[in-house]
């Protein structure tokens, strides 16, 4: 089976996010996915039907076949999540040998998000202007109580990243991501990208210029879902 993959000396890498509701998983997602289109697929937990046992890695692994990079965009907000990530690579992954199969974490937040009122600010102030653009989380009108009810539990439940400890330290790379400001997405793209550059350098993946990025962001940012599960 290990044939499969081929001579190819190239990685295969998934690329996990760690984060709360709003802080911008899939802005982020689709522009580096817009601008490698033949390099970085992305699969959206929101998309799946029922995103119940291993669906999420399922997907993943199919894009791999195509591509080097995934990026499995889900909040993986406790350690439990990020642990049945890991897991369910190592149950249905029989073709990448795992030495050439790397994980990458996009931390989207460093500090105690409990604390910092900024996040709270800024995710909310997104997800109501984001307003019924979203496959579950409903934000217009009388949504509102709820949709703030479901941002505020993932806050609470929110366990940082540690790579002192399993699951996180199964991690080969974290990249530190901020949601400071409202427009946090474009650096949180280019931080992405630069990491990416210098880590999967077996990708010899060039830096896009100015234009390119400011042209993949602003699709990303017109991006509205067309799976609805409400
Ligand atoms: P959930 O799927 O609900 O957990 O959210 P998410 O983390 O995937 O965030 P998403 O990328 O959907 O961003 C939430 C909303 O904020 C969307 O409407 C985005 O268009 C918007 N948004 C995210 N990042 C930025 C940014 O940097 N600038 C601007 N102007 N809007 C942003």
């Amino acid at each position: 089976r290990l044939l499969s993959f081929g001579d190819s000396q190239i990685c295969k890498y998934a690329v996990v996010t760690v984060a709360t509701i709003g802080c911008g998983k899939t802005t982020t997602s689709l522009a580096l996915a817009n601008l490698f289109p033949n390099i970085i697929g992305h699969i959206q937990n929101d998309n799946i039907r029922r995103p119940v046992g291993n669906k999420l890695v399922a997907g993943a692994l199919e894009i791999l076949i195509n591509r080097p990079i995934v990026i499995l965009d889900k909040n993986d907000h406790k350690f439990i999540e990020r642990k049945q990530i890991f897991d369910d690579f190592d149950q249905l992954n029989e073709v990448i040998p795992t030495s050439k199969l790397k994980f990458i974490c996009l931390n989207f937040l460093r500090n105690r998000p409990q604390e910092d009122k900024d996040l709270w600010n800024i995710t909310r102030e997104r997800i109501l202007e984001r307003g019924d653009n979203h496959q579950t989380i409903k934000a217009a009108g009388k949504g509102i109580t709820k949709a703030e009810k479901i941002i505020q539990g993932f806050i609470k439940r929110f366990q940082p990243v540690d790579p002192g400890r399993e699951p996180d330290s199964k991690f080969d790379l974290i990249i530190n991501l901020d949601v400071t400001s409202p427009d946090s997405s474009y650096a949180n793209v280019k931080t992405v990208v630069d990491n990416l550059i210098s880590f999967a350098s077996d990708l010899n993946l060039t830096r896009p210029t100015e234009e390119q990025f400011q042209e993949a962001f602003k699709s990303a940012l017109d991006y509205k879902p067309s799976v609805n599960k409400i």
